[in-house]
């Protein structure tokens, strides 16, 4: 057995809504272009790093999340993360890793990519690997296109996958009501029902799909701090191909907005939506409106810190 000296450390990591996401051409590796604007929100996963002589994992739901089908071996992002970060740094001790998830599984809200930012810096403070911030991010861009935006949070701007980011200014506090879906959607398959879409209407889609960029509207809305003005900014290439992959999403989109809410998007891949509202106020009858409606949902701000540690 080997000694382990460190206690436990404990994280928390936030899902993320995309504000803004333009989509381009698929490229050689299969990922395809982007030009996104995220926000972090303030609805964690929290990850537990406990010394351990093997990499172990548990999942365990915090609130109304469906954890069914969540993986426990290498195929979850965590445990991936882990193993990334142990063999990169020379480590050979191992770590259990306890999570509580509350963000929607497969819900286009990064809640997997939160997990795996987690789990670096957990592992990084239990190894004390010191592989320094620079390196951490490549190994979260290694891991998956929205990781290092669960590392970094706030608001930030990304490019190529995803994951090359810089920050955007924002001022202020934006108020949003999400609908999490029964079931999710998956990532590839909206990808995939895009790239399709493009391909069936290529003659119609004139000049070809150009080059991904974040509106000065979008960037200007952010840092003034106006809902209103983020309001006509929102937008979402992969909301269209999630909305034919689960045409119920339009029906959710509509009595959100005929609710109040100044505007509704797919979060990222979907099925989850999201509605911005005016104020606190504004996002509380919202979710008194859509409960009546026989909606569940959560109310969230943003933006937030990226994945930290919490000292009890
Ligand atoms: O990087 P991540 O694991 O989040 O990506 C999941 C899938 O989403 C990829 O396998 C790819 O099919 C698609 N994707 C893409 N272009 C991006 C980001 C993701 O095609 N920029």
């Amino acid at each position: 057995m080997a000694s382990h000296p460190t206690a436990s450390v404990r994280v928390r990591a936030p899902g993320k809504i995309n504000v803004f996401l333009e989509v381009g051409d698929v490229q050689d590796d299969g990922y395809h272009e982007l030009a996104t604007a995220f926000q972090a929100v303030s609805l964690y996963e929290e990850l537990t790093a406990t010394p351990a002589d093997d990499i172990t994992l548990e999942v365990a739901a915090r609130g109304p999340v469906d954890i069914e089908g969540v993986p426990t071996d290498d195929r979850n992002l965590a445990v991936r993360a882990a193993r990334l970060l142990a063999q990169t740094a020379g480590i050979d001790r191992g770590a259990h890793l306890s999570i509580r998830k509350a963000v929607p599984v497969a819900g286009g809200m990064g809640g997997g990519s939160a997990d795996a930012a987690a789990t670096l810096l957990a592992c990084d403070t239990l190894w004390a690997t010191a592989i320094g911030r620079e390196r951490m991010l490549a190994l979260a861009a290694r891991l998956g296109a929205d990781v290092p935006f669960a590392l970094t949070g706030g608001t930030a701007i990304g490019t190529g996958r995803g994951d090359q980011l810089s920050p955007a200014l924002a001022k202020g506090v934006f108020h949003w009501v999400l609908v999490p879906a029964e079931r999710g959607l998956s990532t590839p398959e909206v990808y995939a029902a895009l790239d399709e879409h493009r391909e069936r209407h290529k003659q119609d889609i004139f000049p070809a799909v150009r080059a991904p960029m974040v509106g000065a509207d979008v960037l200007q809305a952010l840092r003034a701090g106006d809902p209103h003005m983020l309001a006509e900014s929102l937008g979402n290439d992969l909301q269209a191909p999630a909305l034919r992959l689960r045409p119920s999403i339009a029906e959710v989109l509509e009595t959100g907005e005929a609710s109040g809410a100044l505007a509704g998007i797919v979060s990222g891949s979907g099925p989850t939506t999201a509605f911005l509202t005016a104020d606190a106020d504004a996002a509380l009858e919202l979710h008194v409106a859509l409960s009546a409606s026989g909606y569940r949902t959560l109310r969230v701000t943003g933006p937030v810190h990226g994945a930290r540690i919490v000292h009890d």
